[in-house]
C-alpha cells in the first residue's frame, strides 16, 4: 500500500476541505485499496508532535462544502522550524521522525507562502513532498490563483454591497477593511467588483490629500456618499520610504491600530467635514462554505496532487499557469511571494474607471 499523509497549514480558508475531498477521491478511484491516507492533525505541529489519524474513505464525505479544514491547522512561523534552543526540540529533525514512523511514501501539505517555505524545507530533507496553494490572499508565487481566494472576492464583496446602504442613507463615507495580508489582490477583486470608489493598496502607496480630494470630488459631482476599500496591507506614501518596523512603530505610537483603516478614516473625516465610519469584516472573509468557483478549483488542484502522488513526482507544488492546471518545483517558489504587478489589466479597468488608487 502507497501511505500518503496529508497536512494543512496556516490560516484556514474555503476550500481546504475540498481540496482533502479532491485528493482523496482521485486516489481511491485511481489506487482503490492500494492506498491508505493518513492525515496529520493541526499542520507541522501535529508532524512534530506526532499527532495523526489514519483516515478511511468515510471520513472525506460531504467535505465539498464544508468550510475550515477537518484536520485542523496551526501558523507555525518558518523561523521556528529551525530554532532549537526555545523548546529544546529540533523541529526538523521530529517531523522526519513522524514522517519514517507512520512509514510515508509521501506527505502533502495544503498551505501559504510559510507552509512551501517549510514543505521546501522537507524536501530537501530529503522527504517526498507535494504542495498545494491555499490562500484568501493569492499570493502565492508562480500560480494564478489559490483556493480560497474567490470565496474571500464574493464575501468582501457582499460585505461592500451592504455598506452601500448604509453609506447612501447616512451620507457617510464607509472605509472597508479588507484582509490579503501585504498583497492586495482580493481588495482590489472585491474593490472593483462591489463597486468601490477608492482602493487603496499595499502595492500603490496611497497620499491621504488625493484620497480626501476623490471624495470631494465625489460629493461635487453629486455623490452623497463613498466607498473605500481599503487593504489591511495600504500604507501611505511616507510610510514607503522607512523600513516596515519603523512605520509599524509609528502606528504603535500614534494609538489608531495596527492597520491604515482606522487612520484614513479618521483624516477623511478631518479634511473633508463627511462622518465616516470603519467596517472590519475580518475573519468572515475566510469563513464558511467554498464558492462554486473554488470547489470546481479545489478539485481540479486535488486530483492532480493525487496524479502526482501515483506518478512518485514529488518536490513540487499544483499551480494554475495559462489558465491549466501543472506544477512548480518547491525549490523554485519557496520563499517568494505574489503581489500585484504594475502591468496587472484590472488596474488599468481600475484607473479607466475613474476609481482613486491612493
Ligand atoms: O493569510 C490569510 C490571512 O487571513 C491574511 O489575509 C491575514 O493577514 C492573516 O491571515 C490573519 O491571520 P490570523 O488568522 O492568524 O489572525
Amino acid at each position: 500500500k502507497k501511505r500518503v499523509g496529508i497536512l494543512t497549514s496556516g490560516g484556514d480558508c474555503p476550500g481546504l476541505n475540498a481540496t482533502i475531498r479532491g485528493v482523496a477521491k482521485a486516489l481511491y478511484a485511481r489506487m482503490g485499496d492500494d492506498v491508505q491516507i493518513i492525515g496529520i492533525l493541526n499542520g507541522y505541529h501535529g508532524l512534530i508532535n506526532g499527532d495523526y489519524k489514519e483516515m478511511c474513505p468515510d471520513d472525506f464525505r460531504g467535505l465539498l462544502t464544508l468550510g475550515g479544514t477537518i484536520l485542523g491547522t496551526k501558523r507555525t512561523p518558518f523561523k521556528m522550524m529551525r530554532v532549537v534552543e526555545e523548546d529544546n526540540i529540533d523541529k526538523v529533525a521530529a517531523m522526519k521522525k513522524t514522517y519514517k514512523a507512520l512509514k510515508l511514501d509521501c506527505l502533502l501539505t495544503l498551505g501559504g507562502n510559510g507552509t512551501h517555505k517549510t514543505a521546501n524545507l522537507l524536501s530537501q530533507e530529503g522527504l517526498n513532498i507535494i504542495g498545494l496553494p491555499k490562500t484568501i490572499d493569492n499570493d502565492i508565487y508562480g500560480t494564478e490563483v489559490t483556493f480560497g481566494f474567490h470565496t474571500a472576492v464574493d464575501i468582501a464583496t457582499d460585505v461592500i454591497d451592504r455598506i452601500h446602504t448604509t453609506a447612501g442613507s447616512h451620507s457617510r463615507v464607509m472605509c472597508i477593511e479588507i484582509m490579503g495580508n501585504k498583497a492586495g489582490w482580493l481588495t482590489l477583486y472585491s474593490g472593483i467588483a462591489g463597486g468601490a470608489d477608492i482602493i487603496l493598496l499595499p502595492e500603490i502607496p496611497y497620499d491621504i490629500d488625493r484620497v480626501c480630494n476623490a471624495v470631494v470630488k465625489r460629493a461635487e459631482n453629486g455623490s452623497n456618499f463613498s466607498i473605500l476599500a481599503v487593504a489591511e496591507g495600504a500604507i501611505n506614501t511616507e510610510e514607503a520610504k522607512m523600513k516596515r518596523k519603523e512605520w509599524t512603530a509609528k502606528r504603535a505610537e500614534a494609538g489608531l491600530g495596527t492597520t491604515a483603516t482606522n487612520r484614513i478614516a479618521a483624516a477623511v473625516q478631518k479634511k473633508t467635514g463627511f462622518e465616516t465610519r470603519v467596517c472590519i469584516p475580518g475573519h468572515m472573509q475566510r469563513g464558511g462554505s467554498p464558492s462554486a468557483y473554488d470547489r470546481v478549483l479545489a478539485t481540479q488542484f486535488g486530483s492532480y496532487a493525487a496524479k502526482l502522488v501515483e506518478a512518485d513526482r514529488y518536490g513540487v507544488t499544483v499551480a494554475m499557469v495559462n489558465n491549466h492546471v501543472t506544477e512548480n518545483r518547491l525549490a523554485d517558489i519557496a520563499g517568494k511571494s505574489r503581489n500585484i504587478p504594475e502591468s496587472c489589466d484590472l488596474l488599468a479597468v481600475a484607473r479607466r474607471m475613474g476609481i482613486c488608487l491612493g
